[in-house]
């Protein structure tokens, strides 16, 4: 949900279709709902409503529409776009329906992104703040996560990892074999990637990390900090790699690299997913890791 030309199409293209964010500013309005049905990890499909945000739509969600909208709603996006000129009007859909959301899905999650931080002049996390407030107001007792976001940046890639983790059922228990799994190969963190958008479902650290920016791990024995945007700046340069390959007729199927502290290999998990493990133990082989990838696949699948 959002106002019209607020990014909603833009970054379900980038993140569900792979599209790089050049070609974003061609898309034309969206009419009435755009329905996606997105596979992930086996049996589970995400299916993501993009509602057009132009006022004649949008008085139809909320009147006529109202039932076939809000009900069995899982998660609730509302995207506003940062520089509107039309705060209020905003807000007064938003209030509207999360009226509608709170009648039909009381349930739901809701996420509301603050988009297009790239185009803010003032310091960001400023604009970002004063964002948050005026949101967390119009929401009265609603519980609600505000982020901030650009298509230009991870920082879109962080939000739907939030969303999508919300969204699988079993996340904890899939965190608890990659923990076992990281402690079989003595590596520092495992993580799970969703395979067409690279979003990111469990890892293996202890908090769910991964999604929160303010974290910052340190290892106790001497492990160097694992950088806290280390989940999204992956997931965005692997789409980018992925689309090279693409345009040179290849397959991306998997990644080593060994670097002068650590090593990370990144290969097919199960169907649906791509494993990363980061191991920081030189006496390790990547072909062990590769061998152990290959044995959990059963388990995983
Ligand atoms: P409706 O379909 O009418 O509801 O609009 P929408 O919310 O789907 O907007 P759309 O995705 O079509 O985006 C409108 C414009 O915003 C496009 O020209 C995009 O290129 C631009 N845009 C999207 N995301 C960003 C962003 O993060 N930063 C900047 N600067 N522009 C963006």
């Amino acid at each position: 949900m959002g106002a019209s030309g607020s990014g909603k199409t833009s970054m379900r293209s980038l993140i569900f279709s792979n599209n790089p964010a050049s070609l974003t500013a061609r898309l034309g309005a969206t009419i009435d709902v755009e329905q996606n049905h997105v596979r992930f990890l086996g049996d589970l499909v995400l299916n993501l409503w993009d509602c057009g945000g132009q006022d004649s739509f949008m008085d139809s969600y909320l009147t006529t529409q109202r039932a076939t909208i809000f009900k069995q709603v899982g998660v609730m996006i509302y995207v506003f776009d940062v520089e509107t000129r039309e705060m209020g009007k905003d807000l007064e859909y938003y209030r509207d329906c999360l009226a509608g959301l709170q009648q039909y899905s009381p349930d739901a999650a809701i996420f509301l992104l603050v988009h297009k931080m790239d185009l803010v002049r003032e310091p960001r996390l400023t604009a970002f703040q004063r964002k948050k407030q005026e949101l967390q107001d119009a929401s009265g007792d609603a519980v609600i996560s505000v982020l901030g976001t650009s298509m230009y940046d991870e920082s879109l890639y962080k939000a739907w990892s939030n969303i999508v983790h919300t969204l699988i059922p079993n996340a904890a228990i899939l965190t608890k074999h990659l923990q076992t799994f990281a402690g079989a190969c003595n590596a520092t963190e495992v993580i799970l990637f969703e395979r067409t958008t690279f979003l990111v479902i469990a890892s293996s650290s202890p908090t769910p990390t991964s999604l929160d920016t303010s974290l910052e791990l340190e290892g106790t024995t001497g492990i160097p900090k694992l950088d806290a945007k280390r989940y999204e700046r992956t997931s965005e340069l692997i789409k980018a790699f992925k689309h090279s390959c693409s345009r040179v007729r290849e397959e991306f199927r998997s990644l080593e690299m060994e670097l002068y502290d650590f090593t990370a290999v990144l290969d097919e998990m199960t169907r649906n997913t791509y494993v990363m493990v980061i191991i920081h133990d030189p006496t390790i082989e990547i072909a062990a890791v590769k061998l152990n990838i290959r044995l959990a696949r059963r388990k995983f699948e």
